[in-house]
């Protein structure tokens, strides 16, 4: 049965048009997004989706945006244990980490695992913005050796954690530092750059296509409004880039999408 229908009843009905369709699933840890007309009843909802989903111990409320240089939201516990660290499970790999400290976006597994597919074993590849993991462990286990950059010191130790969990961490190499520093800090360049962006830190793009040896590639995430993406194809090609595919990959709020662009060095 679905939340609404279980709360039918319980929650009045001009409330119940405001209760999110859906929610974020990290682990055994379910992420809801209320609006603020449920305050009321946010305990009624959060107990009815845990007595609903068997596999889930935690359910949480974002109580803010994402926000800092962590890209983590304010998080408010409203039913189950509490415990904020949990075990995730994508395509296979297997991902610890703490939701209320470190980034982690369940809904771009596929996206993920599109990226990976592209590897070829023995490639050089670097991801900024690494967070725990979920980028570079299955591109390492693709054969690739990763260098991971990570600037929030709890999400490399996670990132450590999960690279010798799925038994790839001979193949990755996790460097706690700033990816605005990336040119100075490595000083080689490589086959392919995954770049999953946080917002606001584009001007990385030309940094990160420096990173790219010519004829490798720039995967580049980035969030922008479709009237948008035509200026910024053509940035791209000037700084010397083929762009071979754009696409969506998820909504982030309202004319605001992430977009990726594939990107083939000249
Ligand atoms: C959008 S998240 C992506 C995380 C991860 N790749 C994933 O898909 O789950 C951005 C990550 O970049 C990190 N970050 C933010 N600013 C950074 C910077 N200047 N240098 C390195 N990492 C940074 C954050 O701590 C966060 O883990």
């Amino acid at each position: 049965m679905r939340l609404k229908e279980m709360l039918r009843g319980t929650v009045p009905e001009e409330s119940l048009v405001k209760l999110p369709d859906g929610y974020h699933v990290v682990g055994e840890i379910a992420v809801l997004s209320l609006a603020p007309e449920l305050e009321d009843y946010k305990t009624e909802i959060a107990t009815a989706l845990l007595n609903q989903c068997n596999h889930i111990h935690t359910v949480l409320n974002k109580t803010s945006r994402l926000e800092g240089e962590r890209r983590v939201a304010r998080m408010e516990v409203l039913a189950g244990t509490g415990n904020t660290i949990t075990t995730h499970k994508e395509f296979g790999f297997i991902y610890h980490l703490d939701v209320a400290r470190v980034f982690f976006n369940s809904r771009l597994g596929s996206e993920r695992m599109r990226v990976a597919a592209q590897v070829r074993a023995g490639e050089d590849v670097l991801v900024p913005f690494a967070g725990s993991g979920p980028f570079v462990v299955p591109i390492a286990a693709r054969g690739a050796r990763v260098v991971a950059l990570e600037k929030n010191r709890e999400a490399c130790l996670w990132l450590a954690r999960n690279a010798r969990q799925n038994r790839v961490e001979e193949r990755i190499e996790v460097i706690h530092g700033d990816a605005l520093h990336m040119a100075k800090l490595l000083k080689m360049d490589f086959d392919r750059v995954v770049s999953p962006t946080p917002y606001g830190l584009d001007q990385i793009a030309e940094t990160a296509s420096q990173m790219v040896k010519p004829g490798g590639v720039l995967h580049f995430y980035t969030f922008k409004k479709r009237d948008q993406i035509e200026a910024l194809r053509r940035g791209y090609e000037d700084m010397g880039l083929v762009v071979m595919q754009c696409r969506r990959c998820g909504n982030v709020s309202p004319g605001v999408s992430r977009w990726v662009f594939d990107m083939v060095k000249s």
